[in-house]
């Protein structure tokens, strides 16, 4: 079937990931990549599908309405995949603002376009693309569900946790054909470097400190990016209208020992002796109201949809610490720039 789909943020971490996957997958989409090319967006991540012949970039605002709804009409838009957001925590909590506009009024404005162009017809799909921390932090025992109360407690989550609100309310409202996926913390390649595995890993390579927020025992669940761009892609073309679906792999680690398991992988693969790297570890002013446990139940999307992980966190981790060695001048490239100013100020102050 012939469709033509908007990939919102496909120049970011993630949204690259899922642009390639369906452009290598269904040969019949058009594939439109709208993309504001923040300082987290970069082409870069796509060089190699840039000149597919199914493949359209526009670079866009997705706070600005009028060029959304331009967008809608020059490519008679069928389906939207909506990745573009602002997604790193820290910077969330240093301006809030920027989270409300892109990740809240950005979405409205996606919602408000794709109700306006399909006008109720059959055959649409709007895929929104959250996050599990808009269900805030568990204690020792139990996973997030797709039944578990919202309670976001950053600003980045509460962003989120609007922007699925909205979203749920064009589908019961206005009938709008929406899914969601709720999805753990990703990791893999063109990960940008702010976030704690690429960070680590920098740093690590370059024999830095490596800040460890508080005592390092905040618990995170982590997915291969690839796993994530297969479960959209299930949820996107089998899920039901109406529905979300948690993404996860079962794959819990505290952020200390996840540190110190970097740190031997690399030990090996940059020869150094053992426990060198370990060295490096500074523990660093916690973040405030810092989440102390997320995890996933991931059981709905297995058993409606049969989705499982394709491969485990040791086999993940290495082949993106190789990707991360590899590709040395596209970790240069995004860290030029402004990208610099804000590391300097985050990490002088600590
Ligand atoms: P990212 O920060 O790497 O990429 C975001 C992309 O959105 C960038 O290309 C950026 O240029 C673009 N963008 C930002 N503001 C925009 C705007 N106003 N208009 C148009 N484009 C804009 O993010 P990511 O980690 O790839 O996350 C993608 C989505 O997945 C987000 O919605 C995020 O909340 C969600 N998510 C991320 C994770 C994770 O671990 N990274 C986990 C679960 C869910
Ligand atoms: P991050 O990658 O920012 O993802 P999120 O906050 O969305 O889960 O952080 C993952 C975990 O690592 C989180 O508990 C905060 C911690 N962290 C550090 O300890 N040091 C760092 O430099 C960063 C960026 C994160």
């Amino acid at each position: 079937m012939k469709k033509t789909i908007i990939i919102t943020g496909g120049a970011g971490f993630i949204g690259s990931h899922v642009v390639r996957r369906f452009l290598n997958n269904y040969p019949t989409y058009l594939i439109v990549n709208v993309d504001k090319l923040t300082y987290a967006g970069n082409l870069e991540n796509l060089k190699d599908v840039a000149d597919h012949p199914n493949y359209r970039f526009e670079r866009a605002d997705i706070v600005d309405a009028e060029a959304v709804r331009a967008i809608f009409q020059k490519y008679e838009v069928t389906d939207v995949i909506h990745l573009a957001a602002e997604s790193h925590v820290d910077r969330s909590i240093e301006g809030p603002m920027d989270f409300v506009m892109t990740n809240v009024v950005g979405t409205v404005n996606l919602l408000q376009a794709a109700k306006d162009a399909w006008k109720g017809t059959e055959g649409h799909v709007f895929h929104h693309v959250s996050t599990d921390e808009v269900y805030g932090s568990l204690g020792d025992e139990g996973l997030f569900t797709e039944h578990t109360s919202y309670d976001p407690r950053s600003p980045y989550s509460a962003s989120k946790a609007s922007s699925d609100h909205f979203v749920m309310a064009f589908y019961h409202t206005y009938g709008l054909p929406i899914k969601m996926s709720n999805c753990s913390n990703n990791y893999g390649s063109h990960h940008f470097p702010e976030k704690l595995i690429p960070l680590m890993i920098h740093n690590i390579q370059h024999k830095k400190p490596l800040p460890v927020y508080g005592k390092g025992d905040n618990i995170r669940d982590w997915l291969w990016v690839e796993d994530h761009a297969s479960a959209i892609d299930a949820i996107f073309h089998t899920g039901r209208i109406g529905e979300s679906y948690n993404v996860g792999g079962l794959n819990e680690w505290t952020n200390i020992e996840l540190v110190r398991f970097l740190c031997q992988l690399m030990d090996q693969k940059l020869g150094r002796p053992t426990g060198e790297s370990e060295e490096l570890i500074t523990y660093v002013t916690d973040r405030a109201g810092h989440d102390k446990r997320y995890a996933i139940d991931a059981s709905k999307l297995k058993e409606e949809l049969g989705w499982t992980p394709s491969i485990t966190f040791e086999e993940g981790l290495s082949k993106t610490v190789d990707w991360y060695l590899e590709n040395q001048d596209w970790v240069e490239q995004v860290t030029s720039g402004a990208y610099q100013d804000y590391y300097e100020t985050m990490y002088n102050k600590r």
